[in-house]
């Protein structure tokens, strides 16, 4: 496998203003944008290849991913060898690919965009407001889940009962002498009384391109958007080549950008843990919450 999708292209409301004029994607977590860490675990997967799609203010992204010249050379001039190896961190990842959703029509028409791209091999789908560890393992077990079980694999993970109707939701079932599990059924944002279990699922795919045939043929469904899950639910209980949906139960830790309370908290996690902040930001958030009540 050699291909990630990473889907930008959705309207980020929950997050507006700050995404009036540009991508959630693009918002820093402490020093790099969001996306950033997505593109960066996918090419420590070894996925090298890299389709994001991309919708309405593209162009930081597409900006953020190209060299920079003119602040190259003031660098250089400045002998500013540690900003320069900075503005360049992003230039070398893989080999970076653009492709636009016109209308933002939900997370698996953004996933059908990339039909052409990908062609006829497995894929991985990460979405950009989601971010693993980069210490913790997933993409790389579940490539080996899906060598083993040829159809897709899901990532899922366990939230609190209360938050599970922001989520898809799966009901799973285990799979004799081994560690992931089998998908019995899957459903977008679910009630919590309709929830089948408490597992959600979370922004790390590997599919089969068969999911470009179901998704096709995927009507809108919750929001009136083409929902990836709708099509993942089908490919879970048909027959022949490419059918069938596994997932990993993720224990790691992840961080969610894509609203602001999760956001912040993203940022105070990885900001307590980072390299050159990390000693002073702990210093400084101790003694702020002596502060507070
Ligand atoms: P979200 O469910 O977080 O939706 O999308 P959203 O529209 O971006 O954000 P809110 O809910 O309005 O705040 C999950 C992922 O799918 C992408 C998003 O960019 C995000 O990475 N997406 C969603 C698309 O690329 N296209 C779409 O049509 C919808």
């Amino acid at each position: 496998m050699t291909k990630a999708v990473i889907p930008a292209a959705g309207l980020g409301t929950r997050f507006l203003p700050a995404t009036k004029a540009m991508p959630k994607e693009m918002l820093p977590v402490v020093d790099r944008p969001a996306i950033q860490y997505v593109v960066s675990e996918a090419v420590n997967a070894g996925l090298n290849d890299v389709l994001m799609i991309t919708g309405r203010s593209k162009r930081a992204l597409e900006d953020h991913f190209d060299r920079v010249p003119g602040l190259e050379m003031a660098l250089e001039a400045k002998g500013d060898e540690k900003k320069l190896s900075l503005v360049r961190e992003a230039t070398g990842l893989g080999d970076i690919h653009y492709v636009r959703q016109g209308d933002p029509k939900g997370l698996g028409h953004a996933v059908l965009c990339a039909k052409q791209h990908v062609g006829n091999e497995p894929f991985a789908v990460l979405l950009g407001d989601d971010l693993i560890d980069a210490r913790d393992e997933l993409l790389t077990i579940m490539i080996d889940v899906q060598a083993k079980t040829g159809g897709s694999v899901i990532a899922l993970m366990e939230v609190d009962p209360q938050q599970i109707s922001a989520y898809g939701c799966a009901d799973v079932s285990t799979v004799e002498g081994e560690d992931f599990v089998k998908i019995n059924h899957l459903v977008e944002k679910p009630s919590i009384e309709e929830a089948p279990s408490n597992l959600a699922i979370i922004g790390r795919y590997l599919l089969h391109p068969r999911v470009f045939d179901v998704l096709q043929k995927t009507k809108p469904g919750r929001g009136n958007e083409i929902q990836l899950t709708d099509a993942l639910e089908e490919l879970a209980s048909a027959e022949g080549e490419g059918a069938g949906v596994h997932a990993v139960v993720f224990r790691g830790r992840r961080y969610d950008t894509g609203d602001k309370l999760s956001y912040l908290q993203a940022n105070v996690v990885l900001a307590a843990e980072h390299e050159d902040l990390g000693e002073d930001f702990k210093t400084w958030v101790k003694e702020y919450a002596k502060t507070l009540d």
